[in-house]
């Protein structure tokens, strides 16, 4: 049987652009202010449930003629410092879809033009938001309006400077190959970039931010999206951590299949493949952070992609965040997957 998976929304820009205030806006947390040196340094995962999009976005979601079939969105944040590049591109390459964030004050900065180049390279569409509007001299902050309604609040030099501002990132973005506008601006979302004026501090155009990301994921991404559940699941390790009481565990992103706790699963190691069983699949509830240590889960018997899951298992020590793994079934499928392990 075939069903649609939740797409994976890659979170991406330049360091402290805003990438994780975003995540907790929409999530309700305060995972940035906690953050060692304010810096992100790993890669989180969340799964928003479609009912919490259709609540943050409000009557807008109406914008999105038809029915929204996603069951939500699972979020990737990634780091934004210059050290994180393998990071980042991990986060980039399982994106179906990517917002890229721009400081609106700050512009392009190095790893704006990195992230973009990772998009460019696995093809990933994506989504600009430029951020931290509400530091625009004068702004008037609404929290939670769309952006739509609160631009109408300000006066006109506040305006005139962001209208200033987006012009000089469609430039940035015409200079790049890319043709750029203000949302409300795009004809045609599959030839244009689109640009979503935000303060994901006080939740400014967020509404329109994930009607948006809803509304294209669906649109354009469905076929991809679409998955056959009971196949054998695929992920991306995105990190190998200690656990206290579970002992070595993998952060994984299952992106295809279904995961059951009795599967084998491969796993790429330095120079091998770790082929084990499964000792537990442990689940963040919905709207937590994987990475946040404090993280609730539960134990389940089974997860279908797109997931964000913990896996204990022995003999994952070796296990290598970025690499692959493939659940088998059969000594057949494991040997499969070992090759295919192996040869990359
Ligand atoms: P890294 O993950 O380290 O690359 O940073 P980040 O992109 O996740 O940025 P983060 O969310 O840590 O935010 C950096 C700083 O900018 C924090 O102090 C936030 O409070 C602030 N900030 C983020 N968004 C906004 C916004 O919309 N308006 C204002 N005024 N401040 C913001
Ligand atoms: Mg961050
Ligand atoms: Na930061």
């Amino acid at each position: 049987m075939k069903k649609i998976r939740q797409p994976i929304i890659a979170v991406l820009g330049h360091v402290d652009h805003g990438k994780t205030t975003l995540l907790d806006r929409i999530r309700n947390t305060n995972v940035a202010s906690k953050e060692a040196g304010g810096i992100t340094q790993h890669i989180g995962a969340t799964e928003v449930p479609i009912d919490t999009i259709k609540q943050l976005a409000g009557p807008l979601i109406q914008l999105w003629k038809g029915e929204i079939r996603l069951p939500g969105l699972l979020f990737i944040d990634t780091p934004g410092h210059e050290a994180f590049t393998s990071l980042r591109a991990r986060g980039g390459s399982l994106a179906d879809l990517a917002v890229l964030i721009v400081d609106i004050n700050e512009g392009f900065q190095p790893q704006t033009i990195e992230s973009i180049e990772i998009l460019r390279r696995n093809r990933t569409p994506f989504i600009v938001a430029a951020n931290k509007i509400d530091r625009i001299k004068g702004w008037k902050v609404e929290e939670d309006e769309p952006f739509l309604v609160n631009i109408k609040k300000q006066d006109q030099r506040a305006q005139q400077e962001l209208e200033t501002k987006l012009w000089e990132l469609i430039g940035k973005f015409y200079e790049m190959g890319f043709q750029a506008n203000r949302f409300d601006r795009v004809q045609d979302f599959t030839r244009e970039l689109a640009i979503v004026p935000i303060s994901a501090k006080y939740g400014i155009g967020v509404p329109e931010l994930l009607v948006l990301i809803a509304g294209l994921s669906q649109k354009y991404l469905e076929e991809k999206l679409k998955i056959e559940v009971e196949g054998p699941a695929r992920g991306t390790i995105l990190e190998v951590r200690e656990e206290l009481g579970l002992g070595t565990t993998i952060d994984v992103i299952i992106y295809d299949g279904t995961l059951h706790k009795d599967d084998t699963i491969v796993v790429g190691g330095k120079d091998k493949a770790i082929v084990t069983k499964i000792r537990a699949l442990l689940k963040p509830k919905p709207l937590d952070e994987i990475r946040d240590p404090r993280f609730r889960f539960d134990q389940v018997d089974e997860v279908a992609a797109a997931a964000g899951i913990k896996i204990a298992a022995p003999g994952l020590e070796e296990a290598l965040a970025g690499s692959p793994v493939i659940a088998a079934r059969s000594e057949e499928e494991v040997e499969k997957a070992r090759q295919e392990i192996l040869s990359q």
